[in-house]
């Protein structure tokens, strides 16, 4: 009998064709939505193995219904929607997508950085609503990048990236908070999360959602930043307690944020943030680059492969 494997959005081509050359019988989602939590219980009963997706919860309701899945292949780095030590009791394997992805949410990390630090949001609208009258000498005001100083939240794959990239574009000098020492080639040096985030002129998050790092930056620590810092997360929303960002940047306790994640996704069209002029709002697009969701796709194809076969998944969580 074919192996099957359930992929719950439709992804680009590559690992797709990866493992039909296996011999594996693939079947794609073809609806332009997340099947509900329920949906998914259901189908994955019909499937050895699934390619999930960040928004798909995973619990361990959901496993214990699917004991029989071999292997659960996330298309992100992030895992936060699967209850791993739920899925490792259970002995279904776990898969993630690392290192494929850090250059391109590297990438929209700088992006926001820059994006909010010069008002691109704010500048943008005003111009489409009739208000570029002139050139003017004190409109738009906003904070260079050069030579200032970063704080990196998580110095793993992304934010050493990120790092890298603001040293040698900008020259900025950085500090990061890790559980661990890290090496590096620009002599950023780790310090307390205090520390960091009383001398960040800039700061970014990179740390993965955990149940220690849920609401890591709350009004305590929003108090403690300059009041000219640009605060960005790619990470996950639930990192920052929402509501005392949002406070924060009504009163502009803080200079402007730059978020490519929010609390919840997607962000109802209502919410505050949106009607900010120091937010600049993404919609969790760190990855979605043509190059890197094709790697994703392979890499996502891999460990299913791998996972059905019995070898060692590249990128295994459990
Ligand atoms: P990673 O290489 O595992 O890096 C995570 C870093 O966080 C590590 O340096 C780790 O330190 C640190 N860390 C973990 N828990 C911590 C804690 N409690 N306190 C301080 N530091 C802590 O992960 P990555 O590949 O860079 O990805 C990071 C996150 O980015 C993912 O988990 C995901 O949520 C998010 N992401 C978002 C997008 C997007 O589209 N916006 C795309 C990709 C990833 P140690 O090494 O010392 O343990
Ligand atoms: C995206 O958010 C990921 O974790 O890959
Ligand atoms: C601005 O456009 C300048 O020329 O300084």
């Amino acid at each position: 009998m074919k192996k099957k494997v359930f992929i719950t959005r439709s992804i680009l081509s590559a690992g797709i064709d990866l493992m039909k050359d296996k011999g594996f019988e693939v079947e794609m989602s073809s609806i332009d939505r997340p099947l509900t939590y329920s949906e998914l219980v259901e189908k994955a009963r019909h499937f050895d193995a699934l390619i999930t997706m960040l928004g798909d919860r995973i619990d361990a309701n959901f496993l214990e219904q699917n004991k029989h899945l071999k292997v659960i292949s996330n298309y992100a780095v992030g895992f936060n929607n699967i209850d791993i030590e739920k899925a490792r009791s259970l002995q279904i394997a776990i898969g993630n997508t690392p290192d494929v992805l850090t250059e391109a949410t590297a990438e929209v990390a700088l992006g926001l950085m820059i994006s909010a630090a010069r008002n691109f949001h704010s500048s943008q609208t005003s111009a489409a609503q009739g208000l570029w009258r002139c050139w003017s000498p004190t409109d738009h005001l906003g904070h260079a990048l050069s030579n200032k100083t970063l704080g990196v939240i998580g110095f793993g794959r992304i934010g050493h990236r990120l790092a890298e990239m603001a040293s040698a574009a900008f020259k900025m000098r950085v500090i990061y908070t890790a559980r661990t020492l890290k090496t590096n080639s620009f002599n950023a040096e780790k310090v307390s999360m205090e520390e960091l985030l009383k001398r960040s002129d800039f700061i970014s998050i990179h740390v993965p959602l955990t149940s220690d790092t849920r609401k890591f930056i709350s009004e305590r620590e929003l108090g403690l930043m300059k009041s000219s810092v640009v605060l960005v997360n790619t990470s996950r929303g639930e990192i920052i307690d929402q509501v005392a960002l949002i406070r924060a940047l009504k009163n502009k306790k803080i200079f402007a944020a730059g978020l490519d994640v929010t609390d919840p996704e997607p962000l109802p069209i209502d919410s505050e943030l949106f009607l900010l002029s120091n937010a600049f709002i993404l919609p969790h697009i760190g990855s979605a680059t043509f190059e890197a969701r094709s790697e994703m796709s392979l890499m996502a194809a891999e460990n299913v492969i791998a996972g059905l076969e019995g070898g060692e998944l590249k990128g295994r969580v459990v």
